[in-house]
């Protein structure tokens, strides 16, 4: 298959051109087709949420288990009753604060949702993307698209076009190149279907903003689980994110940290072993005996901004011994990160 790449970024919405070829992908959805992009978390595979097929296709061009799940994609809140059976109150007070943004609302199915789009669950991961490109996608394509991350089943979800074109090229009928995304994260999933709210991925949204706006305590349901616990998002049981090298993450006083990766450094690529730092901004300038060092910056917000296009360049670079700092401690959207870099590293952490 050819994979037409087109680019529509977020000011050429409302142009002419832009809107032409908003309606041409929309066409591709409607006839069962896949186009990946952009939204403001990650980019998106998406195609129609109706159509079993075209979810049929999703999964085999990620080559992604199909018993995991995919968020349906809405541009407009009325559109919520079209795949949810129930929509609790709480919902719409989400929905308010937080819609069109970066979270995802778990709630009950419609019987008409075909399983196939919700991996057999009798649930719904619903999401309104605050993206203009996304929202004229979703528009053109019919108002409800399903769409995972658009990466190859467990590499790092996109956070530009280059990276859809990596995975995808040959694979999906079109991708949007809308430019690099704002947060470079997966959105928040809460889950409210089932009486209490669980937060079962973390996000730009946090825990504590969603329990002001519900007024009540919002489960963190993610993090390590023990082994014979079935996680409650089946995206999570499955390796992601990891680069080809062996990754770790080390711990501690930041001088300790500095020290420790050093001395492990300079031992492994004294073997010929390709070695490589993720560091922050600040500290980057100290790894003197790694072959590369990989900044990804200070701010919380800066380095989700860059984690996963790290991640991806590790590889394009064959690193094959990996050692991260632990970028923890700078409020919840850490968590988030946190939670992606724990993930990559396979849970291998070194405490120094
Ligand atoms: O930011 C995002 O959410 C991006 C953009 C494209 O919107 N999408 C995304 O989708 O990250 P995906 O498929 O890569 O991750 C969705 C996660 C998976 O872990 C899946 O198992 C979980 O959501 N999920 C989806 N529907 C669910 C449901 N009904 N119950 C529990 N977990 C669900
Ligand atoms: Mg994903």
């Amino acid at each position: 298959m050819k994979t037409e790449v087109v680019k529509i970024r977020e000011d050429d919405v409302q142009t002419p051109e832009g809107r032409r070829l908003l309606e041409r992908a929309g066409e591709v959805i409607k006839a069962g087709g896949l186009v990946a992009f952009p939204t403001e978390t990650v980019y998106g595979l998406g195609g129609n949420a109706f159509d079993p097929a075209a979810s049929a296709r999703i999964y085999a061009a990620k080559g992604r288990p199909s018993d995991n799940p995919l968020i349906v994609h809405i541009a407009d809140l009325d559109d919520l009753t079209g795949v949810a059976s129930e929509v609790p109150d709480e919902a719409y007070a989400l929905a308010e604060r937080f819609w069109p943004g970066p979270l995802t609302i778990i709630m009950k199915k419609k019987p008409e949702l075909p399983a196939e789009t919700t991996g057999g669950l009798d649930t719904v991961a619903v999401r309104f993307p605050s993206h203009r490109t996304a929202q004229g996608l979703i528009k053109a394509g019919g108002g409800f698209i399903a769409a995972p991350s658009a990466n190859l089943s467990g590499r790092p979800s996109p956070t530009a076009a280059e990276h859809c074109v990596e995975d995808l090229d040959g694979r999906v009928d079109m991708i949007i190149d809308g430019g690099r995304v704002g947060i470079g994260v997966e959105s928040s999933i809460i889950d409210i279907s089932g009486g209490t709210p669980d937060l079962l991925r973390p996000g730009y949204v946090t825990a504590s903003m969603l329990a002001r706006v519900l007024g009540k305590k919002v489960e963190k349901c993610f993090g390590v689980e023990k082994a014979d616990d079935r996680p409650r998002a089946p995206g999570m049981k499955y390796r992601h994110y990891a680069p080809r090298g062996e990754m770790v993450m080390v711990r501690g006083d930041s001088a300790d940290v500095i020290g420790y990766i050093n001395a492990e450094a300079s031992g492994a690529s004294g073997k010929g072993i390709r070695t490589a730092v993720i560091a922050s901004g600040k500290t980057a300038g100290f790894y003197t005996c790694a072959d590369r060092v990989y900044a990804a910056g200070d701010s919380p917000e800066e380095i989700a901004g860059n984690l996963f296009g790290i991640l991806r360049q590790l590889d394009a670079d064959s690193m094959e011994r990996i050692f991260t700092e632990a970028f923890d401690g700078g409020g919840e959207l850490s968590e988030a990160v946190m939670n992606r870099l724990i993930k990559a590293c396979g849970n291998n952490i070194v405490e120094v």
